[in-house]
């Protein structure tokens, strides 16, 4: 049996992965390991309970005396775990470095001593690059995260880097840009819009909701990892992108034309400190070594919105749970501002 690891495995891509990776290499047998931050849910993950190659361990990775046995018996790990919402950082930057930097090197050192290892997946994010006003980023261009989150994934990325420059660690490094799907916390852009349209709540717009994003389906990230844990180059970075750059308004418009809501929902609102304006990436290497992606936007966006329709009872404990609702509060309440001003 090959043993893989994957952090942050109750998160969105984690468990998405997980479940993916278990219909997909029928000799794989995964432990996940994640601490159930806000953003963890068990039951992402409870179906697999009784699976015979899959083990949950409730642990956090910078506790190197959980993570380190666990990285050294592995012989592929996929890093998913981290803080990853932007607006969460802007005000509380310290757990960023703490489990996205200090967290991520945590693993890397225990994986010097993984005799077995033959690939660390260090999830990174398009966000690494910064806002790009023009054409698409690739991946030998020039870091330049603009926000905490950005900059603690990107001292993660170039952390990986080093541990397969100096020690030869088996280090791939994937740059996806906006994952979809189902599962994702409803912090996020879409989870959250589709939620508040389905309770007919306003939907609270950024700025000029001009800001452009490309969308990448969750389980075509999910392949690509696939594909790179088995062709990718050690030490490289590769992008994952969906191709889908679009508005934040034209994908609230779509969001709420599938649900049936009109367009007064929408309700601007102050803009989020430094936002970047746009992403777009260059997806050439990774599509050389043979992958694309498979999701078209229109029917990936619609069976998302449909997932979140049909799983209430995954999404209603979490908005009306008190921890999101302070959350939301402090995070929309104070910014709110009328749609003319
Ligand atoms: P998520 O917030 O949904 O899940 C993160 C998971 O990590 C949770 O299960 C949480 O409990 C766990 N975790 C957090 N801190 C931990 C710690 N100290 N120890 C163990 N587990 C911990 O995140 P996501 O959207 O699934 O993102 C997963 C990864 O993909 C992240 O590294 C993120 O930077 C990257 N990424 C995300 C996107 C996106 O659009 N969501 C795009 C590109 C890259
Ligand atoms: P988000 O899902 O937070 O991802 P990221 O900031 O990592 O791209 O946000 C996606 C886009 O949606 C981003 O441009 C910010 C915008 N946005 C809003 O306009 N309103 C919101 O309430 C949120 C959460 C995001």
């Amino acid at each position: 049996m090959v043993e893989v690891v994957v952090t942050g495995g109750a998160g969105f891509i984690g468990s998405n992965f997980v479940h993916h990776a278990l219909d997909a290499h029928a000799d794989w047998r995964i432990t996940t390991l994640d601490a159930l931050t806000y953003a963890g849910r068990r039951e992402n993950l409870a179906d697999l309970d009784d699976h015979p190659r899959h083990r949950f361990v409730h642990g956090d990775i910078t506790d190197a005396a959980v993570a380190g046995p666990l990285v050294k018996g592995a012989e592929i790990v996929v890093h998913f775990a981290a803080e990853t919402h932007v607006d969460r950082s802007l005000e509380s930057a310290g757990a960023f470095v703490q489990t996205d930097v200090f967290g991520t090197f945590v693993l890397l050192h225990a994986a010097r001593e993984a005799p077995d290892l033959r690939c660390f997946v260090q999830v990174s994010t398009d966000e690494v690059y910064g806002s790009v006003a023009q054409g698409s980023s690739r991946e030998t261009d020039e870091l330049r995260p603009r926000n905490p989150y950005a900059a603690s994934k990107a001292a993660a990325d170039r952390l990986a880097y080093s541990y397969w420059a100096t020690h030869g660690v088996p280090v791939v490094i994937t740059r996806a840009s906006n994952n979809y799907g189902p599962r994702q916390h409803p912090e996020k852009l879409i989870p959250l819009f589709v939620t508040n349209a389905i309770g007919q709540r306003p939907l609270p717009l950024y700025g000029d909701g001009l800001h452009v994003r490309d969308w990448l389906h969750v389980d075509d990230h999910c392949r690509a990892i696939d594909l790179l844990i088995e062709r990718g180059s050690r030490g490289d970075a590769y992008n994952v992108g969906g191709g889908n750059t679009t508005t934040n308004l034209d994908l609230t418009h779509r969001i709420l034309r599938a649900l049936d809501r009109p367009a007064s929902l929408i309700a601007p609102v102050a803009d989020r400190p430094g936002h970047d304006r746009r992403y777009a990436l260059d997806t050439a290497k990774l599509r050389a070594l043979g992958w694309e992606p498979r999701t078209a936007f229109e029917a990936g966006l619609t069976a998302t919105v449909d997932w979140y329709v049909r799983n209430e009872a995954w999404w209603r404990p979490i908005t009306e749970g008190s921890p999101h609702r302070v959350y939301y509060e402090r995070q929309y309440g104070r910014r709110e501002r009328p749609a003319s001003a």
